[in-house]
């Protein structure tokens, strides 16, 4: 039997740093009111020209550093973005030309923050069904591309960032179980109004952002994360105490902080970055991820439960050993 395996992570920020301070001079808010409300104090923001690939690219490198591989080794690429450089090609046949790989299947996968969740559990499945051999996995947005910087509601939440992982075989699991969901019937409590063939005109005028109905998004979030992480248990016939490391999406650290109780876990096991990067859509759980396994903190067969969720509504949950 064949399984898969994180052979390798990488990440990467943009130089720019925008604090709080620097956001209260844009619009009216304060440090006060977003660390009490979200636990961000800062967040990464792309260079004018910088794009979802380019962010990909540097991430994607580093995670083929980690895994001692090379792009043409890589049988399998996916990128989890909702900021793609264009409307196609996909982003991830952008970074498979960046790379220097020729061949291999390439695609974007589009679960806005559950995006890497979404992507790693197809990663999963091609390595387990013989399909693949050694997989490409990212995260990556430009969300500053899509955020209203004069709605406060919203452009204090977001950052850019990519996350990757390269996904090789094992005859023992590596990823253990993937949980994925979605309901459509939620999909205007979070959503960016116009595309190419809904509102167009909302694209060419340049405003299409980030819509949020953060109160509804909040409740929603805490309840089915809740129900994510007893099924991901329930799956395994796994006891709480047996998870070392709880890897979240990166939204706000009260939502993070509502699993970690549910899961009977204290903070320190918690990989939280949300206070330094915001919320960067599908590149924070495998950036989140990627800082905790180069601080040294998830170590190698460590438990590790990975969770999310985003528009759509979708949601989803891997659970792995390390
Ligand atoms: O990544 C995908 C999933 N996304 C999430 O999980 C996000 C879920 N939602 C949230 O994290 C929270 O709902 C937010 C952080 C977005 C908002 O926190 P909240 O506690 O739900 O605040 P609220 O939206 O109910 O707003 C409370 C007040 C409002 O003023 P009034 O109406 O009470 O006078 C807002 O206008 O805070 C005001 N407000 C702000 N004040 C200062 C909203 N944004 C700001 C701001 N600075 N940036």
């Amino acid at each position: 039997m064949t399984f898969a395996r994180i052979l390798g992570t990488g990440g990467y920020l943009p130089d720019r740093v925008v604090t709080n301070e620097d956001l209260a001079r844009m619009v009216e808010t304060s440090d006060e009111w977003i660390v009490s409300r979200t636990g961000i104090r800062e967040r990464r923001i792309a260079a004018a020209g910088q794009t979802t690939c380019d962010l990909a690219e540097q991430a994607a490198r580093a995670a083929l550093a980690a895994a001692g591989c090379t792009a043409q080794d890589i049988d399998l690429i996916i990128v989890a973005t909702t900021t793609p450089d264009r409307i196609f090609p996909s982003t991830a046949c952008l970074l498979q030309d960046r790379l220097g790989n020729h061949g291999a299947p390439a695609f974007d996968v589009q679960a806005v923050c559950t995006g890497f969740i979404y992507a790693l559990a197809t990663a999963e499945k091609f390595i387990r069904s013989g399909s693949a051999r050694k997989a490409l996995v990212v995260g990556a947005e430009t969300m500053s591309r899509i955020v209203d910087w004069t709605d406060r509601a919203t452009c204090v939440l977001f950052g850019d960032g990519a996350g990757a992982v390269i996904v090789g075989t094992d005859s023992e699991p590596g990823i253990m179980s993937s949980h994925l969901h979605a309901d459509g019937a939620y999909k205007d409590l979070l959503t960016v109004a116009g595309g190419v063939s809904e509102h167009p005109e909302i694209l060419r005028e340049g405003t299409a952002h980030v819509l949020m109905r953060g109160n509804e998004v909040f409740r929603m979030a805490v309840t089915t994360l809740d129900n994510i992480v007893e099924e991901s248990l329930q799956a395994n016939g796994l006891r709480r105490e047996e998870v070392r490391w709880l890897v979240p999406h990166q939204a706000n650290t009260r939502i993070i902080a509502a699993t970690a109780k549910r899961l009977g876990m204290s903070m320190d096991q918690v990989v939280v970055t949300v206070d330094r990067h915001g919320n960067t859509s599908g590149a924070s759980i495998p950036l989140a991820f990627d800082v905790a396994v180069r601080d040294g903190r998830i170590q190698r067969g460590d438990i590790v439960l990975m969770e999310g969720f985003g528009g759509g509504f979708t949601w989803g949950s891997i659970l792995l050993r390390y």
